[in-house]
């Protein structure tokens, strides 16, 4: 193990590479990272270096210290050239997490190419953000159309009945919006949609998946440089012309996965914040607290866990170390909310909880969809609770499956018990009326009256609900 902070802050220390570190993913990392967090805490101080899957790099635990990175983008740029051991060709071949970072979309990027690029995402996302589009309005109604189909299909076993909530609500309602903004023709989507499920479970097919997936992104960029609509990739491409169908494929990869993993972990995680809640957590929700209800769970849980790296450009001072230039330093957000710098001054009494924690980053390459992620989470779990009118867990709190990767934390699966308001309820009447559109899931009845086929999605769901 390398100097600590009982060394003393300005004792020198060995390179991060000669360092003897131990490794960050492990068994108690998957089981509760924030053990092996406060473990670092109490052994090197705010910044900790650690081994992450084979390659050392520096997490920093502290607020304040995560403040500064975030804040200070000249001083501690992302980008993977900044990497120095990278650039020297010191990576292992087969480092797990090389094929997530190289595909260098806006959330990896740094430098010149960055700058018109984030640019670009702020001016697409803008149309589905600002409520007095008429976009975000018809988005709107249509999240709660696709939720509450998702609610019938789940229910269908009876009026009470078991459901796997992460598996047939907070996962495919995101990416059916994902789908929406991307602007998928015909049932193009629907494949898509599948794999992208395939490549989220990480399973033995999520290979295939993934080539499958970028090349009907890449097919669905070409045709949206022809025949611009109105969906986020042709708004991307109006904001920056200059964008080929590769880099394009990229971003539209970036939106699918952040929209599909994120926010179904924001909505499952509500929903149990919800359950086990006292009742004035499930009260809050009528009274319109939704998204106080929701800053409390980000702040507790925060679905990104570490952020991506950045690279200090001089040799800098942080915590009890100093990181050379170009050394990789990983933001733990998970840790920083348990730093009592941080968790000592929320007060958890108070009614509305503090803004000023990091779920949603900090500084200028803090979250560009923070609105359109907390809408969809929204109405996905008020709509929930409404048609719902009982919800329990079917397992102990403390025994819900979490999966942990080095960037996020979710809930594996979310079982529960339900029982269906009686009577349902219909979706809010003030929704606009949406376009002609055929429903996400289910079958559209053909002009001559016959159903359309079912769409593989809807089967897959279908062949989860359990019943009675
Ligand atoms: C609950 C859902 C989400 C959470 C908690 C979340 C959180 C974050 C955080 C913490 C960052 C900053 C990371 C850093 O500083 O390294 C970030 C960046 C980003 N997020 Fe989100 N996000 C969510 C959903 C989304 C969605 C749905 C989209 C796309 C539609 C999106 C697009 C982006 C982009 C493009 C960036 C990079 C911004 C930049 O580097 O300038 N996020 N997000």
């Amino acid at each position: 193990m390398g100097s600590h902070p009982n060394s003393g802050p300005t004792a020198p220390h060995e390179p991060l590479e000669s360092m003897s570190l131990e490794p960050l993913m492990t068994r108690d990392y998957e089981r509760d990272p924030a053990l092996v967090y406060e473990r670092l805490r109490r052994i090197h101080g705010p910044v900790a270096p650690v081994d992450l899957l084979g390659v050392p790099v520096w997490l920093v635990l502290g607020y304040e210290e995560s403040l500064e990175v975030l804040r200070d983008d000249p001083a501690w740029p992302k980008g993977l050239e900044n990497w120095r051991a990278r650039e020297e060709g010191r990576l292992p071949e087969d480092w797990p997490l090389a094929p997530s970072l190289d595909v260098n979309h806006v959330l990896i990027q740094g430098g010149e190419g960055y700058r018109g690029l984030r640019t670009a995402w702020d001016a697409a996302l803008r149309p589905f953000q600002d409520p007095r589009r008429a976009q975000a309005r018809q988005l709107r109604a249509r999240i709660a159309r696709d939720a509450d189909e998702l609610i019938t299909l789940l229910s269908q076993g009876g009026g009470t009945g078991w459901a796997d909530l992460s598996a047939q609500f907070s996962r495919p309602l995101p990416l059916m919006v994902a789908s929406h903004l991307l602007g998928f023709p015909g049932s193009q989507h629907d494949d898509a949609l599948m794999d992208m499920w395939r490549v989220l479970d990480a399973g033995p097919d999520a290979g295939p998946a993934l080539d499958r997936l970028l090349a009907a992104l890449a097919e669905l960029g070409a045709l949206k440089m022809k025949e611009p609509g109105d969906d986020f990739p042709s708004y991307l491409l109006a904001a920056h012309p200059g964008l080929g169908v590769e880099e394009l494929s990229r971003e539209l990869m970036m939106l699918l996965g952040m929209t599909s993993d994120h926010v179904g972990i924001l909505i499952s995680n509500t929903v149990v914040e919800v359950i086990s809640g006292d009742a004035s957590t499930r009260a809050s929700l009528s009274a319109g607290m939704i998204r106080e209800t929701m800053n409390r769970v980000v702040m507790q849980k925060p679905p990104l866990i570490n952020f991506v790296p950045r690279f200090p450009v001089a040799d800098t001072r942080l915590g009890h170390y100093t990181i050379a230039a170009g050394d990789p330093v990983w933001v733990s957000v998970g840790a920083a909310h348990a730093d009592p710098a941080f968790s000592d001054n929320v007060c958890p009494a108070s009614t509305i909880s503090t803004r000023a924690h990091l779920a949603w980053g900090a500084g200028p390459r803090q979250c560009p969809a923070r609105e359109l992620a907390t809408t969809t989470a929204a109405i996905g779990v008020s709509r929930l609770f409404e048609r719902l009118s009982g919800l329990e867990l079917s397992l102990p709190l403390d025994q819900l499956p979490w999966r942990s990767s080095p960037f996020m934390r979710g809930l594996r699966s979310l079982p529960v018990r339900y029982t269906l308001a009686d009577p349902p309820t219909t979706p809010p009447t003030a929704a606009p009326p949406l376009p002609a559109a055929p429903p996400s899931l289910g079958p559209a009845p053909d002009p001559d009256g016959t159903e359309r086929p079912r769409s593989s999605l809807w089967r897959y769901l279908a062949g989860l609900v359990r019943g009675r």
